[in-house]
């Protein structure tokens, strides 16, 4: 079940990388569109996100940024613009087409310190405190283990450094046909915690100054009556 859940997660994050289907993805995306490569940063959809956690990343020159579900790595431009060239930004991504549109949209957008890895965020490929930023956009939701996802968050993270997630989650437990179904995964709505579980896991792996900067309900895509909230939370270690 487990590897089932994670193929399938695999499988339709591939088909979006090369063309952006309703199907999954968050609802973000409507019909069928060729996913452009052009000069532009806007042409480098998909946006999968639910939330601009990069507003409340804090981010500053020299700082190096990682982005977990990175996707197509639209934040992750965005956040090696804002940290300059003596800082550096990271993408880490499971789905190997998802690297593969990203390290193309860095060069042709000539990007020079931002680099792609492939990984999950259970089992980052990255030492222990190498990070001054995580951020992440409608990502955790999407792995099976989220307090193991928020403690590699913490060993990554240098003493002091801060993360801003967004992600969505539920404030009633979701049925059981729902948490059991990948397709509803891929939509991030059938791995979506309650809030208050979430929050405490957050808390649990030793952050500290929690906060949720910003709480919306969403009704999406026929979401309705499921209690979903799309979350952006931030905290520091
Ligand atoms: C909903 S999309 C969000 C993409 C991007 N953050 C954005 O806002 O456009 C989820 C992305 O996370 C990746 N992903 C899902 N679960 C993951 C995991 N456990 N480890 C690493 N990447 C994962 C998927 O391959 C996909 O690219």
């Amino acid at each position: 079940m487990e590897k089932d859940m994670r193929e399938s997660i695999i499988r339709s994050y591939s088909e979006i990388a090369v063309v952006q289907k309703q199907s999954c993805g968050c609802c973000e995306t409507g019909g069928e569109t060729p996913v452009a490569a052009g000069t532009a940063e806007s042409s480098f959809e998909p946006d999968l996100g639910c939330g601009a956690p990069l507003e409340h990343a804090a981010l500053a020159e020299g700082l190096t940024v990682l982005d977990l579900g990175s996707g197509s790595g639209r934040e992750v431009f965005a956040a090696a613009r804002a940290v300059g060239p003596s800082g550096r930004a990271i993408g880490l991504d499971m789905t190997p087409a998802m690297i593969d549109l990203a390290e193309k949209n860095a060069a042709i957008l000539g990007v020079q310190n931002a680099e792609f890895r492939l990984g999950e965020i259970e089992r980052m490929p990255l030492p222990d405190g190498s990070v001054d930023r995580v951020i992440s956009n409608c990502v955790i939701n999407l792995t099976r283990d989220k307090k193991k996802a928020f403690s590699e968050i913490f060993r990554v993270l240098t003493p002091g450094g801060r993360f801003a997630i967004a992600d969505m989650t539920s404030t009633a437990g979701l049925p059981e046909e729902i948490r059991n179904d990948p397709s509803r995964w891929c939509e991030c709505v059938g791995g979506a915690l309650q809030t208050d579980e979430y929050l405490s896991a957050i808390r649990e792996s030793g952050f500290r100054d929690v906060t949720v900067v910003s709480d919306q309900a969403d009704h999406s895509c026929g979401r309705e009556g499921l209690g979903l909230r799309s979350l952006t939370v931030t905290g520091r270690k």
